[in-house]
């Protein structure tokens, strides 16, 4: 396009992580598809510089680039819902990763359009979940935005990146590889391929990085005291008016110093395939589990079993990419209703890669202490036992007189 003697190019919405390949991206993208580059940082909790992922950005030559912590409205608005579903994905795999992918999409559509670009970039390969999560996720916030992911196009080894970089003036900075692909934000860090890719492995000491070993782990056990109001952690050891994000930095730092969060499971991967998957998880774990036991204390039963498959599907939602879904804005009403009275305190015990749970207490407790008891102070009324199981019973003891087999 050419507006009064000038060219002007459309624009590329890229998200950079600041490594190779987003940094080879920025290149191939103008020489490719002949676009004006906006790179965008976004700070979900990792490690890592943003200003020097911007500074890079601009050097290589995009036109702009943003930097974003998005930290806390990923624990508000994204973590925060998952927790109260307790959303584990295979019942394993806390979703780190999984649902961080819609925020950095709904972030990329903001800048898209107040930029007005025509195209989103992103860093994904056509092997793995997240190609899907940024693409369903950016098409249900802006369907006319075009997609473009250069790694799913380009057929380079990591070898030829660094051959293109060198040629096409590219200043990368070439660390020493990686054994392994990693993820990492708040609420988890998974490892995966090299040796891991044999399921048989017993992952080497350097596929972890949050945790200590459990036999390193103190020899003295750790309390740790967990208060929730309306099924959200507010505070720890007393203090009860903690942020969310302060609490999960906290208790990923307990944890991982106590050997615990570990998680080495196979997953089935949304585009069919099965893959061995390492994460380290303390926070979301402990919390996921303090939150459930202090459910099953204050939910009836009903809705403690009717909620059960309901995360499942929640945590398959969130997985396969379908965040920005009707489903899983309806589960949440749901969910919600449920954590009404999801008031209270657990307390747990942390000791050589373990997190039990070693008490709990609220409020609005449905654990009555006068009718469990085998002790003094029973107001259970014995003699209804008696009536009740007749009753119960009863349609098992037609079809014993009527259907017997024998
Ligand atoms: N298997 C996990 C998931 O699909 C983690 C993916 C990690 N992503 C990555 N690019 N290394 O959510």
């Amino acid at each position: 396009m050419v507006v009064s003697g000038k060219v002007v190019r459309d624009k590329v919405v890229l998200a950079y992580s600041g490594g190779l390949d987003t940094s080879v991206a920025i290149r191939w993208l103008q020489q490719n598809y002949d676009l004006d580059v906006i790179a965008v940082s976004i700070n979900v909790g990792q490690p890592g510089n943003l200003q020097e992922a911007v500074d890079r950005a601009l050097k290589i030559g995009a036109v702009q680039a943003y930097a974003f912590n998005a930290t806390d409205e990923f624990v508000n608005d994204y973590i925060g819902p998952s927790l109260k579903a307790n959303a584990l994905y295979m019942g394993s795999y806390p979703l780190a990763t999984a649902i961080a992918r819609p925020l950095i999409s709904k972030i990329m559509v903001d800048i898209a359009k107040k930029e007005g670009a025509k195209f989103i970039a992103h860093g994904c390969t056509a092997k793995g979940n997240d190609q899907v999560r940024f693409d369903v996720s950016i098409a249900a916030l802006a369907p006319d935005i075009k997609i473009i992911a250069p790694m799913r196009e380009w057929v380079m080894t990591r070898e030829e990146e660094i051959e293109y970089a060198r040629q096409n003036d590219v200043p990368i900075t070439v660390k020493k590889e990686c054994p392994y692909s990693i993820d990492e934000n708040i609420w988890g860090r998974s490892c995966e391929c090299g040796v891991l890719e044999d399921a048989m492995v017993e992952p080497p000491r350097d596929a972890f990085e949050w945790t200590v070993d459990p036999s390193e782990a103190p020899d003295e056990p750790q309390y740790v005291e967990i208060h929730f109001k309306k099924g959200l952690p507010i505070g720890l050891d007393g203090h009860k008016d903690m942020p969310m994000t302060k609490i999960i930095e906290s208790l990923n730092e307990i944890g991982g110093r106590h050997g615990y969060g570990r998680i080495d499971h196979i997953e089935d991967r949304l585009v069919g395939i099965k893959s061995r998957e390492i994460y380290e998880s303390p926070a979301a774990l402990i919390l996921i589990n303090a939150h459930k036991d202090l459910e099953k204390m204050v939910l009836t039963k009903d809705v403690f079993n009717f909620k059960r498959p309901v995360e499942q599907r929640y945590s398959e939602l969130c997985y396969d990419g379908l965040w920005f879904s009707p489903l899983r804005e309806a589960l949440d009403a749901f969910i919600d209703q449920t954590q009404e009275f999801i008031d209270g305190t657990v307390r747990m015990k942390l000791y050589k890669g373990n997190a039990t749970i070693v008490g709990r207490s609220s409020p609005h407790s449905l654990y009555d202490t006068g009718l469990a008891t085998y002790a003094q102070g029973d107001h259970f009324d014995h003699h209804s036992a008696e009536g009740f199981i007749y009753v119960w019973g009863l349609p098992l003891r037609s079809v014993a007189k009527v259907q017997k087999k024998q």
